[in-house]
């Protein structure tokens, strides 16, 4: 009788504690901080000068450390000044880390690399990368309201935290 007792209460726990686990799970799935992480994370250079293709290789080697090269890829920036005080904002914060990712020597291929880049995709073809970045908005403005209605549900069902004193 007891373990029958016993079975019938983790019947009923078992998923109401398993759908919280993956309403949590699922919103830190959708926790993106930026619009252009949501994008492609590659570049496709096979038409790109050879130089090019070698200065991406140094791009995806440094730049995918701390975030997905999405971020770089779909980010709407493009002239040489934003990209230089970028990459640099970006090596500041590398130096804070235990372990350096970026190399002072290689920043200058770095940031030619993504200036060549925006030029081709982000202002040559322009109109197509303007549609793509609608796109990659209206995705994150769904996200986003996922994230909240997940938010709602997981405090309404109360977590350990809000429950007791
Ligand atoms: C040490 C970790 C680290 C490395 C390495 C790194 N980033 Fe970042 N990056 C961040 C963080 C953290 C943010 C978000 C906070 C911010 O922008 O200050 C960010 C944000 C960005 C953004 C978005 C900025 C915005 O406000 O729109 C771009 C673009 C970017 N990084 C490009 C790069 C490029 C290019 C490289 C390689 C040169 C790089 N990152 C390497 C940590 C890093």
């Amino acid at each position: 009788m007891k373990r029958f007792l016993i079975g019938i209460v983790a019947l009923f726990l078992t998923p109401v504690l398993a759908g919280a686990d993956a309403a949590e799970r699922r919103l830190r799935d959708l926790s993106v901080p930026f619009y252009y992480d949501l994008g492609p994370d590659s570049i496709d250079v096979s038409k790109y000068p050879e130089r090019r293709g070698e200065q991406y290789k140094i791009f995806v080697r440094r730049c995918s450390a701390c975030h997905t090269l999405a971020r770089s890829i779909n980010s709407t920036m493009r002239s040489r000044e934003e990209w230089s005080y970028y990459v640099h904002r970006m090596r500041i914060m590398d130096l804070s880390e235990k372990e350096h990712h970026l190399r002072r020597v290689e920043l200058k291929d770095v940031v030619d690399f993504l200036v060549y880049d925006s030029r081709i995709r982000k202002i040559k073809r322009g109109k197509e990368f303007v549609e793509n970045d609608q796109r990659l908005r209206d995705k994150f403005h769904a996200l986003h309201e996922e994230r909240v209605r997940l938010l709602r549900q997981i405090i309404e069902r109360g977590s350990p935290a809000s429950q007791g004193k």
